[in-house]
């Protein structure tokens, strides 16, 4: 029986913002986003989450890690023990072994692919990513096995003689943005991570950059032992490497499977992939 990393009970979330009303009066409109969404994730899987835009894929991923708070409920991190991680704080959420990328990659343009690679990790994750980049002196030690840490996961994924460490030194405005993406996925790897969020980690990514992305999410679960929870747009990646999907809509889990079994519901079909 397959064991559980994540574990979302009963999560809802509505926002509330202003609005004119017709007689050009004030009033507050209420939107729930999430309805009392269950949902779980396995260990050791790469997990996809599918639905339309502005189903409230990414405010999930937001309240998973402790960017957005809930208005109910409750998402059980089980690493060893199991953490409640509705309440903490960002950077207490990556420290206790659970990270993620961003829909948009959150590269930094003006440091190079080492300087993007060292600021990740566990330790610099949450409030202070620069700590380790501009006190030299107090973290000579800690920067040079980062440097090793980076050059081995680039080397173990790409080989020796690669693009990216061959580059290092380039700054990160200068690649393009497959490579961007890329850049994003490999400082994954600099922390410890147990679990990974990815926010549609093809998105805008030549086809050509597929198969390195694939490489990559493979290797995150087989050799780093890594659980793999991430959104997407594009099917067929879903299909190619996703072991379990869930299909959200108005609110709530509407499906749950295989991504076979999912793509070929008919509500899927119906309110999502349109045929
Ligand atoms: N802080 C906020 N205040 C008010 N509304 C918000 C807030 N954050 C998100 N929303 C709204 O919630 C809805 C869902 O947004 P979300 O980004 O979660 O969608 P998504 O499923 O990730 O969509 P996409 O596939 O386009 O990325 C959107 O209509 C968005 O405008
Ligand atoms: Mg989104």
């Amino acid at each position: 029986m397959a064991e559980t990393i994540l574990h979302i009970e009963n999560l809802s979330k509505a926002f509330v913002r202003s609005i004119k009303t017709a007689r050009k009066k004030d009033a507050i409109e209420k939107i729930s986003l999430l309805n009392h969404l269950d949902l779980t994730v396995e260990k050791g899987k790469i997990t996809a989450l599918i639905g339309g835009n502005g189903s409230g894929k990414t405010t999930l991923f937001n309240i998973i890690n402790g960017f957005l708070d809930a208005d109910q409920g409750s998402i059980k991190f089980i690493n060893g023990r199991i953490h409640e991680l509705l309440g903490k704080k960002p950077d207490t959420i990556a420290r206790l072994g659970l990270g993620r990328s961003f829909q948009d990659n959150h590269i930094f343009d003006e440091l190079s692919i080492l300087e993007n690679m060292l600021v990740a990790g566990k330790e610099t994750f949450g409030e202070t990513p620069f700590v380790s980049l501009f006190s030299p002196g107090r973290n000579r030690k800690i920067e040079k096995q980062k440097t090793e840490r980076a050059k081995t996961i680039i080397e173990n994924i790409f080989g020796s003689g690669n693009y990216f460490w061959q580059h290092k030194a380039e700054k990160a405005k200068n690649l393009s943005h497959g490579q961007r993406r890329i850049l994003g996925l490999l400082r994954i790897f600099m922390a410890d991570f147990k679990l990974v969020l990815l926010d549609e980690p093809t998105t805008g990514v030549n086809p050509e950059f597929f198969q390195s992305i694939t490489d990559i999410l493979n290797r995150m679960v087989n050799e780093n032992k890594m659980s793999v929870f991430l959104i997407e747009h594009n099917m067929g990646f879903v299909k190619q490497v996703a072991h379990n999907c869930h299909f959200i809509h108005d609110g709530c889990i509407r499906a749950s499977g295989t991504p076979a079994e999912v793509i070929d519901n008919p509500l899927v079909r119906n309110t999502y992939l349109g045929f």
